[in-house]
């Protein structure tokens, strides 16, 4: 893991949003992995800025996001699908067309996750993903469990990542119990991998991911196997690494 400490989350951020910067002048027609949450924002303001001043561009762009919750509508505005298009589509020249979300309102959650892990591999897989960690050493929502996950599936929530997403909705019993996910198997699959992680909250998380042992009870461990992962953080969020 190639492991860089900002003094800040913005430094980290533009660092993040360099690197796919630099994959689409590489390759116009990168397949990307985008997340959701707060960590991402910085840089996806700083793609869009990349974008508006015509540095890099979006139009020949495949797009597919880790995840998405089961029974949240499109419009609902905790969707990952409306976060994305309030925080980075609608702001970019991208084709809507290549923008994938998984779709939480399907009927059949399983089927829905074996049709988006089936159109990854027809783009040709990922070529940098971006990802950020949960408190809890998830990456997407495949949340501590005794296995690695494979591909796309439809999972439970765990009660760590359910409180610490109840910030977002008016109340705790309105976060969704359910999400679809790209499996370990799917993001191990990416070609390049960039983790961002921010605050003293994820200081154990990382800490897990970086020196800990290569175990699903820290989903985020088996980065370590990948040949090409940077891990970009701010002073808090390495704190324990320095110890
Ligand atoms: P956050 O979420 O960026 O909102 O902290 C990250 C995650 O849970 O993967």
């Amino acid at each position: 893991m190639n492991v860089h400490i900002f003094d800040s989350k913005e430094q980290a951020s533009k660092a993040g949003a360099i690197l796919f910067a630099a994959q689409l002048m590489d390759d116009p027609e990168s397949v990307l992995g985008f997340a959701t949450g707060s960590t991402p924002l910085g840089l996806y303001a700083e793609l869009v800025r990349l974008n508006q001043e015509g540095i890099i561009s979006f139009q020949e762009a495949t797009t597919f996001n880790l995840d998405e919750y089961v029974g949240l509508e499109r419009e609902h505005k905790e969707s990952y699908h409306y976060f994305m298009h309030e925080n980075l589509f609608s702001f970019l020249d991208i084709d809507e067309e290549r923008v994938h979300v998984p779709d939480g309102m399907a009927v059949d959650p399983e089927s829905e996750a074996v049709w988006y892990e089936d159109m990854i591999d027809e783009a040709g897989g990922i070529d940098i993903q971006l990802l950020g960690i949960g408190i809890n050493g998830h990456i997407g929502f495949n949340e501590p469990s005794n296995v690695f996950s494979q591909a796309t599936h439809a999972v439970e929530l765990t009660e760590s990542t359910i409180e610490a997403n109840a910030r977002f909705f008016n109340d705790k019993s309105e976060v969704p119990r359910q999400a679809l996910t790209m499996g370990i198997g799917t993001i191990m699959g990416a070609m390049k991998i960039v983790l961002v992680a921010f605050g003293a909250n994820k200081a154990e998380a990382v800490k897990a991911m970086i020196d800990g042992p290569v175990d699903p009870q820290c989903p985020a461990s088996i980065l370590q196997l990948h040949d090409d992962v940077t891990v970009l953080l701010d002073q808090e969020a390495a704190s324990l690494l320095l110890e």
